[in-house]
């Protein structure tokens, strides 16, 4: 793994205590306020029966789904997040780096309906992970995303690099974690290499704020007909 991929999953090592009191807690207002709903919707409108979390976290959207009925099995590189998620009522929750997952060494199950990774694809090279998602899923399955909007994260700086989260006004220990900032037509693009074709695109905002919250990206797997 690259180095600073590593130094991003070791963060979460260090972080997911913090975390997961931040996420039971409340205490992310954008959250709160806006994402987790723009999420849960995006997933909701598509009418999967079977749902993929991938970077599920300690697994707040799993139970939220599962309260609607939907099937939903996470997969997350954190064993601290993956354990807090089964404690909270989460049955098939796996461990696994996204690595694994391109190298298929962890079985997470196939054919899925819907794979959903919400704030979860933080790395740099991320077309082989979404090509091996693509693979999981049934025929003209969805793949949804959230992930921060990139005008509003570009803060001035609006080309794809490493940039670094500190956490800085969360409560609790944080280690610094590295992040892979992208344009907007890099996430597209990243899509189209995967194997995926964009249905819509979403930007969740409050109607108190003059920006949007995040980004949502709804796609599907292209059959090979489309490639
Ligand atoms: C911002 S959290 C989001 C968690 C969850 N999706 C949520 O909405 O609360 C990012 C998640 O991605 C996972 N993650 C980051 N890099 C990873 C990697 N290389 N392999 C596996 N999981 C990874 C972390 O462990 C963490 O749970």
């Amino acid at each position: 793994m690259p180095a600073r991929e590593s130094t991003l999953l070791q963060s979460w090592h260090h972080n997911a205590r913090s975390w997961i009191e931040a996420i039971r807690t409340g205490a992310i207002e954008s959250r709160q306020q806006v994402t987790d709903q723009a999420i849960l919707l995006a997933v909701m409108g598509r009418q999967p029966e079977r749902v993929l979390d991938l970077g599920c976290g300690e697994g707040w959207l799993m139970r939220a789904l599962a309260d609607r009925a939907i099937e939903a099995v996470g997969v997350d590189g954190d064993p601290t997040l993956v354990e807090a998620a089964r404690g909270a009522g989460s049955s098939t929750v796996h461990v696994a780096s996204y690595e694994e997952l391109v190298e298929a060494k962890v079985n997470v199950g196939n054919d899925y309906d819907l794979i959903c990774a919400n704030f979860a694809l933080l790395h740099q090279d991320i077309i082989p992970l979404l090509a091996a998602m693509n693979a999981l899923l049934v025929p003209g399955g969805t793949l949804v995303i959230q992930t921060l909007h990139p005008w509003t994260a570009a803060a001035g700086d609006y080309q794809d690099g490493w940039r670094e989260e500190t956490f800085a006004g969360f409560e609790g220990q944080w280690q610094p974690m590295p992040w892979y900032f992208r344009t907007l037509s890099s996430w597209l693009n990243a899509l189209d290499m995967a194997g995926f074709r964009l249905v819509t695109l979403q930007e969740p905002q409050h109607p108190q704020s003059p920006v949007p919250q995040s980004l949502v990206l709804v796609a599907e797997r292209r059959e090979s007909s489309q490639l």
